[in-house]
Protein backbone atom coordinates (compact mmCIF):
# COMPACT_ATOMS: atom_id res chain seq x y z
CA UNK A 1 0.00 0.00 0.00
CA UNK A 2 2.95 2.02 -0.27
CA UNK A 3 2.09 3.85 -3.63
CA UNK A 4 -1.15 4.58 -2.21
CA UNK A 5 0.21 6.16 0.44
CA UNK A 6 2.26 8.59 -1.67
CA UNK A 7 -0.96 9.31 -4.15
CA UNK A 8 -3.32 10.04 -0.96
CA UNK A 9 -0.79 12.49 -0.31
CA UNK A 10 -2.12 13.94 -3.16
CA UNK A 11 -5.52 14.68 -2.06
CA UNK A 12 -4.22 17.79 -0.91
CA UNK A 13 -5.97 17.77 2.57
CA UNK A 14 -9.50 17.46 0.78
CA UNK A 15 -11.81 15.06 2.48
CA UNK A 16 -12.14 11.34 1.50
CA UNK A 17 -15.83 10.30 1.47
CA UNK A 18 -16.38 6.65 0.27
CA UNK A 19 -20.60 6.03 -0.03
CA UNK A 20 -21.82 2.45 -0.28
CA UNK A 21 -24.65 0.80 0.47
CA UNK A 22 -23.41 -1.52 2.28
CA UNK A 23 -21.31 -1.00 5.70
CA UNK A 24 -17.83 -2.24 6.39
CA UNK A 25 -19.03 -3.18 9.91
CA UNK A 26 -22.27 -4.21 11.36
CA UNK A 27 -23.22 -3.89 15.07
CA UNK A 28 -24.84 -7.00 15.93
CA UNK A 29 -26.94 -8.26 18.99
CA UNK A 30 -26.07 -12.02 20.33
CA UNK A 31 -27.78 -11.87 23.37
CA UNK A 32 -26.64 -9.74 25.47
CA UNK A 33 -23.36 -8.52 23.96
CA UNK A 34 -23.16 -6.49 21.16
CA UNK A 35 -20.54 -7.38 18.03
CA UNK A 36 -18.82 -5.72 14.86
CA UNK A 37 -19.36 -8.15 12.66
CA UNK A 38 -18.00 -7.79 8.86
CA UNK A 39 -20.41 -8.55 6.03
CA UNK A 40 -19.51 -10.99 3.38
CA UNK A 41 -19.00 -8.33 0.77
CA UNK A 42 -15.97 -8.14 -1.60
CA UNK A 43 -16.66 -4.62 -1.91
CA UNK A 44 -16.31 -3.55 1.67
CA UNK A 45 -13.53 -6.14 2.35
CA UNK A 46 -11.52 -4.51 -0.69
CA UNK A 47 -12.22 -0.65 -0.03
CA UNK A 48 -11.37 -1.00 3.87
CA UNK A 49 -7.78 -0.68 3.31
CA UNK A 50 -8.10 2.43 1.37
CA UNK A 51 -10.35 3.95 3.71
CA UNK A 52 -8.53 3.60 6.65
CA UNK A 53 -5.21 4.49 4.79
CA UNK A 54 -6.70 7.64 4.26
CA UNK A 55 -8.52 8.43 7.31
CA UNK A 56 -11.52 9.58 5.40
CA UNK A 57 -15.56 8.80 6.45
CA UNK A 58 -17.82 6.40 5.29
CA UNK A 59 -21.43 6.62 4.74
CA UNK A 60 -22.87 3.68 4.07
CA UNK A 61 -26.95 2.25 5.41
CA UNK A 62 -27.18 0.72 8.26
CA UNK A 63 -28.06 -2.95 8.84
CA UNK A 64 -27.34 -4.15 12.14
CA UNK A 65 -30.01 -4.52 14.65
CA UNK A 66 -27.57 -2.93 17.25
CA UNK A 67 -26.35 -0.40 14.98
CA UNK A 68 -28.72 2.77 16.16
CA UNK A 69 -27.35 2.32 19.81
CA UNK A 70 -23.73 2.59 19.05
CA UNK A 71 -24.02 5.94 16.89
CA UNK A 72 -24.00 9.95 17.91
CA UNK A 73 -26.95 12.06 16.88
CA UNK A 74 -25.49 12.13 12.97
CA UNK A 75 -25.60 8.77 12.90
CA UNK A 76 -21.43 8.51 13.42
CA UNK A 77 -20.43 5.09 14.90
CA UNK A 78 -18.96 6.33 18.71
CA UNK A 79 -16.58 3.91 19.25
CA UNK A 80 -15.21 1.98 16.09
CA UNK A 81 -13.83 -1.12 16.82
CA UNK A 82 -10.18 -1.67 17.60
CA UNK A 83 -8.04 -0.92 14.63
CA UNK A 84 -10.41 0.95 13.00
CA UNK A 85 -9.33 4.44 11.67
CA UNK A 86 -11.71 6.19 9.60
CA UNK A 87 -14.85 7.51 10.61
CA UNK A 88 -18.36 5.35 9.65
CA UNK A 89 -21.57 7.65 9.14
CA UNK A 90 -24.76 5.45 8.81
CA UNK A 91 -27.64 6.28 7.33
CA UNK A 92 -31.33 4.53 8.80
CA UNK A 93 -33.86 4.27 6.22
CA UNK A 94 -37.43 3.90 7.49
CA UNK A 95 -38.32 -0.13 6.52
CA UNK A 96 -40.34 0.03 3.97
CA UNK A 97 -37.71 2.64 1.89
CA UNK A 98 -35.34 0.08 2.68
CA UNK A 99 -36.91 -2.63 1.00
CA UNK A 100 -38.46 -1.22 -1.45
CA UNK A 101 -35.03 0.33 -2.40
CA UNK A 102 -32.72 -2.64 -1.62
CA UNK A 103 -34.60 -5.92 -2.32
CA UNK A 104 -36.99 -4.36 -4.92
CA UNK A 105 -34.88 -2.06 -7.09
CA UNK A 106 -31.52 -2.64 -6.40
CA UNK A 107 -31.32 -6.66 -6.02
CA UNK A 108 -34.71 -7.58 -7.98
CA UNK A 109 -34.03 -5.09 -10.82
CA UNK A 110 -30.49 -3.88 -11.06
CA UNK A 111 -28.76 -6.68 -10.35
CA UNK A 112 -30.27 -9.07 -13.03
CA UNK A 113 -30.33 -6.55 -15.14
CA UNK A 114 -26.63 -5.99 -15.24
CA UNK A 115 -25.99 -9.72 -14.98
CA UNK A 116 -26.48 -11.60 -17.87
CA UNK A 117 -27.70 -14.49 -16.07
CA UNK A 118 -30.99 -15.27 -17.61
CA UNK A 119 -32.52 -14.10 -14.81
CA UNK A 120 -35.70 -11.99 -15.68
CA UNK A 121 -35.14 -8.16 -13.79
CA UNK A 122 -38.64 -6.76 -12.53
CA UNK A 123 -39.76 -3.43 -12.91
CA UNK A 124 -41.37 -2.03 -10.25
CA UNK A 125 -42.33 1.96 -10.11
CA UNK A 126 -42.78 2.00 -6.53
CA UNK A 127 -39.68 0.41 -6.38
CA UNK A 128 -37.76 3.30 -8.68
CA UNK A 129 -39.38 5.85 -6.34
CA UNK A 130 -37.89 4.28 -3.71
CA UNK A 131 -34.71 4.59 -5.04
CA UNK A 132 -34.42 7.64 -6.04
CA UNK A 133 -35.75 8.55 -2.75
CA UNK A 134 -32.85 6.41 -0.43
CA UNK A 135 -30.19 8.10 -3.27
CA UNK A 136 -31.69 11.63 -1.71
CA UNK A 137 -31.00 9.98 1.56
CA UNK A 138 -27.26 9.36 0.53
CA UNK A 139 -27.11 12.64 -0.76
CA UNK A 140 -28.49 14.48 2.30
CA UNK A 141 -25.59 12.46 4.35
CA UNK A 142 -22.55 13.37 2.15
CA UNK A 143 -23.90 17.21 1.83
CA UNK A 144 -23.91 17.29 5.46
CA UNK A 145 -20.97 15.56 6.29
CA UNK A 146 -18.46 17.74 4.03
CA UNK A 147 -20.53 20.93 4.19
CA UNK A 148 -18.28 23.34 1.97
CA UNK A 149 -14.72 21.65 2.54
CA UNK A 150 -13.45 20.45 -0.56
CA UNK A 151 -13.80 16.81 -0.69
CA UNK A 152 -13.29 13.19 -3.11
CA UNK A 153 -16.41 11.67 -2.89
CA UNK A 154 -16.09 7.49 -4.16
CA UNK A 155 -19.09 6.22 -4.71
CA UNK A 156 -19.87 2.62 -4.84
CA UNK A 157 -21.69 0.71 -6.98
CA UNK A 158 -24.76 0.08 -8.42
CA UNK A 159 -27.58 1.07 -5.56
CA UNK A 160 -25.79 4.52 -6.11
CA UNK A 161 -26.35 5.60 -9.79
CA UNK A 162 -28.71 8.91 -9.46
CA UNK A 163 -26.60 10.12 -6.35
CA UNK A 164 -23.72 11.52 -8.51
CA UNK A 165 -25.69 13.82 -10.50
CA UNK A 166 -27.90 15.01 -6.48
CA UNK A 167 -24.16 15.66 -5.23
CA UNK A 168 -23.23 17.37 -8.05
CA UNK A 169 -26.08 20.00 -7.61
CA UNK A 170 -25.53 19.65 -3.34
CA UNK A 171 -21.46 19.97 -3.36
CA UNK A 172 -20.26 21.90 -6.89
CA UNK A 173 -16.80 21.79 -4.99
CA UNK A 174 -16.56 18.06 -4.47
CA UNK A 175 -14.66 15.77 -7.25
CA UNK A 176 -17.10 13.24 -7.74
CA UNK A 177 -16.02 9.42 -8.70
CA UNK A 178 -18.05 6.27 -8.93
CA UNK A 179 -16.78 3.01 -9.28
CA UNK A 180 -19.40 0.02 -10.40
CA UNK A 181 -18.66 -3.38 -8.77
CA UNK A 182 -20.80 -5.59 -11.88
CA UNK A 183 -20.91 -5.43 -15.38
CA UNK A 184 -22.62 -3.27 -17.70
CA UNK A 185 -24.55 -4.89 -19.87
CA UNK A 186 -24.90 -4.28 -23.88
CA UNK A 187 -27.08 -1.79 -24.59
CA UNK A 188 -29.79 -4.23 -25.88
CA UNK A 189 -29.64 -5.69 -22.29
CA UNK A 190 -29.90 -2.49 -20.86
CA UNK A 191 -32.58 -0.82 -23.46
CA UNK A 192 -35.41 -2.80 -21.53
CA UNK A 193 -35.35 -0.43 -18.13
CA UNK A 194 -38.30 1.66 -18.13
CA UNK A 195 -35.80 4.08 -16.22
CA UNK A 196 -32.81 4.01 -17.77
CA UNK A 197 -32.34 7.65 -19.21
CA UNK A 198 -32.55 8.66 -15.75
CA UNK A 199 -29.85 6.42 -14.04
CA UNK A 200 -27.55 7.27 -16.55
CA UNK A 201 -27.82 11.29 -16.62
CA UNK A 202 -27.50 9.77 -12.46
CA UNK A 203 -23.79 8.22 -13.75
CA UNK A 204 -23.23 11.20 -15.37
CA UNK A 205 -22.62 13.06 -12.57
CA UNK A 206 -19.62 11.55 -12.05
CA UNK A 207 -16.55 12.95 -12.92
CA UNK A 208 -14.87 10.25 -13.15
CA UNK A 209 -16.92 6.32 -13.55
CA UNK A 210 -14.82 3.39 -13.42
CA UNK A 211 -15.47 -0.01 -14.22
CA UNK A 212 -13.44 -3.29 -13.72
CA UNK A 213 -12.94 -4.14 -17.80
CA UNK A 214 -13.04 -2.11 -20.87
CA UNK A 215 -15.52 -3.92 -22.24
CA UNK A 216 -17.85 -2.71 -19.62
CA UNK A 217 -16.46 0.39 -20.56
CA UNK A 218 -17.43 0.18 -23.94
CA UNK A 219 -21.03 -1.06 -23.34
CA UNK A 220 -21.53 1.79 -21.02
CA UNK A 221 -20.47 4.70 -23.73
CA UNK A 222 -22.28 2.70 -26.16
CA UNK A 223 -25.56 2.79 -23.99
CA UNK A 224 -24.95 6.16 -23.42
CA UNK A 225 -24.52 7.25 -27.49
CA UNK A 226 -27.59 5.44 -28.11
CA UNK A 227 -30.12 6.96 -25.20
CA UNK A 228 -29.08 10.39 -24.70
CA UNK A 229 -27.94 13.07 -26.36
CA UNK A 230 -24.18 13.68 -25.75
CA UNK A 231 -21.26 13.39 -27.13
CA UNK A 232 -19.03 10.36 -26.47
CA UNK A 233 -15.38 10.96 -26.88
CA UNK A 234 -14.15 7.81 -27.65
CA UNK A 235 -10.61 8.63 -28.15
CA UNK A 236 -10.34 10.06 -24.68
CA UNK A 237 -13.20 7.81 -22.87
CA UNK A 238 -15.10 10.42 -21.73
CA UNK A 239 -19.10 11.54 -22.18
CA UNK A 240 -19.53 15.37 -22.48
CA UNK A 241 -22.82 17.03 -21.43
CA UNK A 242 -23.10 20.17 -22.01
CA UNK A 243 -19.94 21.59 -20.03
CA UNK A 244 -19.70 18.67 -17.82
CA UNK A 245 -17.51 15.65 -18.64
CA UNK A 246 -17.21 12.43 -17.55
CA UNK A 247 -14.19 10.27 -17.73
CA UNK A 248 -14.49 6.32 -18.42
CA UNK A 249 -12.05 4.72 -17.39
CA UNK A 250 -11.40 0.73 -16.41
CA UNK A 251 -10.15 -0.31 -13.19
CA UNK A 252 -10.10 -3.94 -12.31
CA UNK A 253 -10.51 -4.50 -8.84
CA UNK A 254 -8.24 -6.56 -6.74
CA UNK A 255 -7.44 -7.72 -3.34
CA UNK A 256 -4.62 -6.79 -0.41
CA UNK A 257 -2.04 -9.39 -1.56
CA UNK A 258 0.52 -8.85 1.15
CA UNK A 259 -2.31 -8.92 3.93
CA UNK A 260 -3.48 -11.77 2.97
CA UNK A 261 -0.68 -13.72 1.93
CA UNK A 262 1.10 -12.73 5.65
CA UNK A 263 -2.17 -13.94 7.77
CA UNK A 264 -2.89 -16.90 5.85
CA UNK A 265 0.34 -17.51 6.63
CA UNK A 266 0.62 -17.41 10.55
CA UNK A 267 1.35 -20.44 12.30
CA UNK A 268 -2.21 -20.67 14.33
CA UNK A 269 -3.74 -20.07 10.79
CA UNK A 270 -1.50 -22.66 8.89
CA UNK A 271 -2.09 -24.85 12.50
CA UNK A 272 -6.39 -24.92 11.26
CA UNK A 273 -5.36 -25.58 7.88
CA UNK A 274 -3.67 -28.45 8.37
CA UNK A 275 -6.90 -28.82 10.78
CA UNK A 276 -9.73 -28.25 7.96
CA UNK A 277 -7.60 -30.74 4.94
CA UNK A 278 -7.44 -33.56 7.87
CA UNK A 279 -10.94 -33.21 8.58
CA UNK A 280 -11.74 -32.84 4.65
CA UNK A 281 -9.38 -34.83 2.93
CA UNK A 282 -10.14 -38.02 4.84
CA UNK A 283 -6.30 -37.96 5.76
CA UNK A 284 -5.10 -37.17 2.71
CA UNK A 285 -6.89 -39.73 0.58
CA UNK A 286 -8.96 -37.31 -1.12
CA UNK A 287 -8.48 -34.10 -2.92
CA UNK A 288 -10.30 -30.95 -1.43
CA UNK A 289 -12.25 -28.78 -3.90
CA UNK A 290 -14.21 -26.00 -2.42
CA UNK A 291 -15.75 -22.96 -3.56
CA UNK A 292 -16.62 -19.46 -1.85
CA UNK A 293 -19.71 -16.97 -2.83
CA UNK A 294 -22.51 -15.79 -1.38
CA UNK A 295 -25.75 -17.88 -1.93
CA UNK A 296 -26.79 -16.24 -5.25
CA UNK A 297 -27.88 -17.33 -8.49
CA UNK A 298 -25.25 -15.21 -10.44
CA UNK A 299 -22.67 -17.47 -8.88
CA UNK A 300 -23.74 -20.65 -10.74
CA UNK A 301 -23.77 -22.88 -7.62
CA UNK A 302 -26.71 -24.86 -9.30
CA UNK A 303 -24.58 -25.49 -12.66
CA UNK A 304 -21.51 -26.35 -10.50
CA UNK A 305 -23.58 -29.05 -8.79
CA UNK A 306 -24.87 -30.55 -12.13
CA UNK A 307 -21.02 -30.47 -13.23
CA UNK A 308 -19.95 -32.85 -10.37
CA UNK A 309 -22.66 -35.31 -10.73
CA UNK A 310 -21.62 -35.00 -14.60
CA UNK A 311 -18.22 -36.01 -13.47
CA UNK A 312 -18.76 -38.86 -11.44
CA UNK A 313 -21.22 -40.05 -14.49
CA UNK A 314 -18.02 -39.67 -17.53
CA UNK A 315 -15.09 -39.78 -15.02
CA UNK A 316 -16.05 -42.83 -12.48
CA UNK A 317 -12.54 -42.98 -11.32
CA UNK A 318 -12.71 -40.15 -8.82
CA UNK A 319 -15.46 -41.56 -6.65
CA UNK A 320 -14.78 -41.31 -3.22
CA UNK A 321 -11.45 -39.61 -4.41
CA UNK A 322 -12.28 -35.86 -3.95
CA UNK A 323 -14.33 -34.02 -1.25
CA UNK A 324 -16.65 -30.67 -2.41
CA UNK A 325 -16.69 -28.28 0.04
CA UNK A 326 -19.21 -25.78 -0.85
CA UNK A 327 -19.11 -22.48 1.38
CA UNK A 328 -22.25 -20.03 0.73
CA UNK A 329 -23.17 -17.40 2.57
CA UNK A 330 -27.03 -16.79 2.57
CA UNK A 331 -27.81 -13.55 0.74
CA UNK A 332 -30.39 -10.75 0.07
CA UNK A 333 -33.08 -12.95 2.23
CA UNK A 334 -35.03 -10.97 1.67
CA UNK A 335 -35.46 -11.49 -2.16
CA UNK A 336 -37.55 -14.28 -3.24
CA UNK A 337 -35.58 -15.15 -5.74
CA UNK A 338 -32.23 -16.16 -3.55
CA UNK A 339 -34.84 -18.18 -1.18
CA UNK A 340 -35.64 -19.92 -4.26
CA UNK A 341 -32.34 -20.34 -5.49
CA UNK A 342 -31.06 -21.93 -1.65
CA UNK A 343 -33.94 -24.41 -1.59
CA UNK A 344 -32.71 -25.30 -5.49
CA UNK A 345 -29.26 -26.18 -4.33
CA UNK A 346 -30.03 -28.00 -0.85
CA UNK A 347 -31.88 -30.35 -3.32
CA UNK A 348 -29.40 -30.59 -5.82
CA UNK A 349 -27.04 -31.20 -3.35
CA UNK A 350 -28.89 -33.37 -1.51
CA UNK A 351 -29.68 -35.07 -4.68
CA UNK A 352 -26.14 -35.64 -6.06
CA UNK A 353 -25.38 -37.14 -2.72
CA UNK A 354 -27.95 -39.19 -2.67
CA UNK A 355 -26.48 -40.53 -5.64
CA UNK A 356 -22.86 -41.30 -4.85
CA UNK A 357 -22.34 -41.22 -1.25
CA UNK A 358 -20.28 -44.75 -0.51
CA UNK A 359 -19.19 -46.30 2.37
CA UNK A 360 -18.69 -42.52 5.14
CA UNK A 361 -17.58 -40.73 1.73
CA UNK A 362 -20.11 -37.94 1.10
CA UNK A 363 -18.89 -35.92 -2.31
CA UNK A 364 -20.72 -32.54 -1.40
CA UNK A 365 -20.16 -30.54 2.05
CA UNK A 366 -22.69 -27.42 1.86
CA UNK A 367 -22.15 -25.30 4.34
CA UNK A 368 -24.72 -22.42 4.27
CA UNK A 369 -22.94 -20.37 7.23
CA UNK A 370 -20.85 -16.80 7.30
CA UNK A 371 -17.49 -17.96 7.74
CA UNK A 372 -15.23 -14.62 8.74
CA UNK A 373 -12.83 -13.44 6.37
CA UNK A 374 -9.72 -14.52 7.98
CA UNK A 375 -11.37 -18.12 8.52
CA UNK A 376 -12.18 -18.01 4.77
CA UNK A 377 -8.39 -17.75 4.01
CA UNK A 378 -7.62 -20.96 6.42
CA UNK A 379 -10.05 -22.71 4.09
CA UNK A 380 -8.17 -21.48 0.99
CA UNK A 381 -4.47 -22.98 2.51
CA UNK A 382 -6.44 -26.07 3.01
CA UNK A 383 -7.63 -26.62 -0.59
CA UNK A 384 -6.11 -28.56 -3.48
CA UNK A 385 -8.54 -26.98 -5.71
CA UNK A 386 -10.84 -24.18 -5.87
CA UNK A 387 -14.01 -23.69 -8.39
CA UNK A 388 -15.66 -20.55 -8.91
CA UNK A 389 -18.47 -20.87 -11.47
CA UNK A 390 -20.12 -17.40 -11.77
CA UNK A 391 -22.55 -17.12 -14.92
CA UNK A 392 -21.00 -13.43 -14.86
CA UNK A 393 -19.51 -11.39 -12.70
CA UNK A 394 -18.09 -8.32 -13.01
CA UNK A 395 -14.41 -9.32 -11.14
CA UNK A 396 -14.67 -11.76 -8.73
CA UNK A 397 -12.43 -10.95 -5.98
CA UNK A 398 -12.64 -14.95 -4.43
CA UNK A 399 -10.29 -16.28 -6.98
CA UNK A 400 -7.82 -13.10 -6.58
CA UNK A 401 -7.98 -13.87 -2.80
CA UNK A 402 -7.58 -17.94 -3.18
CA UNK A 403 -4.36 -16.86 -5.10
CA UNK A 404 -3.05 -14.59 -2.26
CA UNK A 405 -3.85 -17.64 0.31
CA UNK A 406 -3.95 -20.47 -1.78
CA UNK A 407 -1.23 -23.31 -1.28
CA UNK A 408 1.40 -23.52 -4.07
CA UNK A 409 0.32 -27.00 -5.52
CA UNK A 410 -3.46 -25.54 -5.36
CA UNK A 411 -5.12 -25.60 -8.60
CA UNK A 412 -7.94 -23.09 -9.80
CA UNK A 413 -10.93 -23.46 -12.40
CA UNK A 414 -12.47 -20.02 -13.39
CA UNK A 415 -15.35 -19.34 -15.43
CA UNK A 416 -14.96 -17.47 -18.21
CA UNK A 417 -17.64 -15.13 -17.62
CA UNK A 418 -15.79 -13.49 -14.42
CA UNK A 419 -13.60 -10.05 -14.75
CA UNK A 420 -11.21 -12.27 -13.34
CA UNK A 421 -10.70 -14.54 -15.96
CA UNK A 422 -8.96 -11.71 -18.42
CA UNK A 423 -6.02 -11.51 -15.88
CA UNK A 424 -5.79 -15.36 -14.68
CA UNK A 425 -4.76 -16.67 -17.53
CA UNK A 426 -3.17 -19.85 -15.46
CA UNK A 427 -6.23 -20.83 -14.49
CA UNK A 428 -8.33 -23.86 -15.69
CA UNK A 429 -11.22 -21.65 -17.88
CA UNK A 430 -14.64 -23.26 -17.61
CA UNK A 431 -18.28 -22.78 -19.03
CA UNK A 432 -20.09 -23.07 -16.29
CA UNK A 433 -23.22 -23.65 -18.58
CA UNK A 434 -21.79 -26.64 -20.75
CA UNK A 435 -21.81 -29.29 -18.46
CA UNK A 436 -20.11 -31.97 -19.88
CA UNK A 437 -17.20 -29.69 -20.56
CA UNK A 438 -16.94 -28.41 -17.20
CA UNK A 439 -17.19 -32.06 -15.82
CA UNK A 440 -14.01 -32.23 -17.81
CA UNK A 441 -12.08 -29.78 -16.53
CA UNK A 442 -12.39 -30.67 -13.00
CA UNK A 443 -11.57 -34.12 -13.75
CA UNK A 444 -8.46 -32.38 -15.61
CA UNK A 445 -7.41 -30.54 -12.59
CA UNK A 446 -7.74 -32.92 -10.53
CA UNK A 447 -5.27 -34.80 -12.52
CA UNK A 448 -2.64 -32.19 -13.21
CA UNK A 449 0.60 -32.76 -12.06
CA UNK A 450 2.06 -30.88 -8.63
CA UNK A 451 4.97 -29.49 -11.03
CA UNK A 452 2.24 -27.72 -13.18
CA UNK A 453 -0.03 -26.62 -10.54
CA UNK A 454 2.77 -25.07 -8.92
CA UNK A 455 4.03 -23.64 -12.39
CA UNK A 456 0.40 -22.23 -12.77
CA UNK A 457 0.46 -21.12 -9.29
CA UNK A 458 3.43 -19.05 -9.09
CA UNK A 459 2.36 -16.75 -12.02
CA UNK A 460 -0.86 -15.98 -10.73
CA UNK A 461 0.85 -14.68 -7.77
CA UNK A 462 2.63 -12.61 -9.53
CA UNK A 463 0.03 -11.37 -11.57
CA UNK A 464 -1.98 -10.53 -8.31
CA UNK A 465 1.04 -9.03 -6.31
CA UNK A 466 1.52 -6.79 -8.83
CA UNK A 467 -2.06 -5.65 -9.39
CA UNK A 468 -3.24 -5.55 -5.73
CA UNK A 469 -5.55 -3.63 -4.36
CA UNK A 470 -2.95 -1.09 -3.30
CA UNK A 471 -2.79 -0.41 -7.05
CA UNK A 472 -6.15 -0.18 -8.14
CA UNK A 473 -6.70 2.59 -5.29
CA UNK A 474 -3.84 4.32 -6.32
CA UNK A 475 -4.53 4.45 -10.20
CA UNK A 476 -8.12 5.77 -8.94
CA UNK A 477 -6.69 8.15 -7.03
CA UNK A 478 -4.46 9.48 -9.93
CA UNK A 479 -7.30 9.45 -12.62
CA UNK A 480 -9.34 11.59 -10.43
CA UNK A 481 -6.05 13.72 -9.87
CA UNK A 482 -5.50 14.34 -13.56
CA UNK A 483 -9.46 14.36 -14.62
CA UNK A 484 -9.08 17.43 -12.06
CA UNK A 485 -5.94 18.98 -13.79
CA UNK A 486 -7.71 18.58 -17.37
CA UNK A 487 -10.82 20.47 -16.49
CA UNK A 488 -9.20 22.88 -14.38
CA UNK A 489 -9.33 26.72 -16.88
CA UNK A 490 -5.34 27.43 -16.94
CA UNK A 491 -3.32 29.14 -19.38
CA UNK A 492 -0.25 27.86 -19.18
CA UNK A 493 2.20 30.64 -19.70
CA UNK A 494 3.29 31.02 -23.39
CA UNK A 495 7.14 31.71 -24.21
CA UNK A 496 7.52 35.12 -24.72
CA UNK A 497 4.52 36.61 -23.12
CA UNK A 498 5.28 39.87 -20.08
CA UNK A 499 5.96 38.67 -17.31
CA UNK A 500 2.78 40.98 -16.27
CA UNK A 501 0.28 39.02 -18.14
CA UNK A 502 1.57 35.88 -15.88
CA UNK A 503 -1.28 33.63 -16.51
CA UNK A 504 -3.70 32.56 -13.14
CA UNK A 505 -1.51 29.40 -12.62
CA UNK A 506 -2.13 29.64 -9.04
CA UNK A 507 -5.75 28.52 -9.44
CA UNK A 508 -4.28 24.94 -9.42
CA UNK A 509 -4.54 25.56 -5.59
CA UNK A 510 -7.82 26.83 -5.44
CA UNK A 511 -10.80 24.69 -5.22
CA UNK A 512 -12.27 23.45 -8.42
CA UNK A 513 -13.22 26.46 -10.44
CA UNK A 514 -13.71 24.50 -13.12
CA UNK A 515 -17.26 23.21 -11.37
CA UNK A 516 -18.96 26.13 -11.27
CA UNK A 517 -19.12 25.98 -15.13
CA UNK A 518 -21.01 22.41 -15.25
CA UNK A 519 -24.86 22.28 -15.99
C1 LIG B 1 -21.68 -7.56 -4.65
C2 LIG B 1 -21.99 -6.09 -4.84
C3 LIG B 1 -21.70 -5.31 -3.57
C4 LIG B 1 -22.38 -5.95 -2.38
C5 LIG B 1 -22.02 -7.42 -2.28
C6 LIG B 1 -22.80 -8.11 -1.17
O1 LIG B 1 -20.33 -7.75 -4.51
O2 LIG B 1 -21.26 -5.58 -5.92
O3 LIG B 1 -22.16 -3.98 -3.70
O4 LIG B 1 -22.06 -5.30 -1.18
O5 LIG B 1 -22.35 -8.06 -3.50
O6 LIG B 1 -24.18 -7.97 -1.36
P1 LIG B 1 -25.09 -7.23 -0.29
O7 LIG B 1 -26.43 -7.09 -0.97
O8 LIG B 1 -25.13 -8.16 0.88
O9 LIG B 1 -24.47 -5.92 0.06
Amino acid sequence: MDGLLQEITSLEGRRFVVVSNRQPYAHVRHGGQVRAEKPPSGLTLALEPIVQATRGTWIAASSGDADAETVDRAGRVMAPPPGVEYTLRRIFLPPRLQQDFYTGFANSTLWPLCHIAYHQPRFEERWWKAYLQANQAFADAVADEIGGDPAVVFVQDFHLAVLPQLLRERCPQAIIAQFWHIPWPNPEAFRICPWRKEILRGMLGNDLLGFHLPYHCMNFLETVDRELQVRVDRESSAVVLGRSRTSVAAFPMSVDYHHIQTASGLPQARAEAARLRAEHSGGGQRQLVISVERLDYSKGIRERLEAIQRLFERHPQWKNKVVFVHIATPSRTTVRAYRDYAQTVDRTVARVNALYTHSGWIPIRALHIYVEPEKVWNWYQAADALIVSSLHDGMNLVAKEFVAAGRDDAVMLLSEFTGAARALKEAVPINPYATDAFADAIAHALAMSGDERRDRMRRLRWRVEHYDIGVWAREILRAIRQREFDVQDIALPVAGVHAGSQPRLAAAAAPRPARARRH
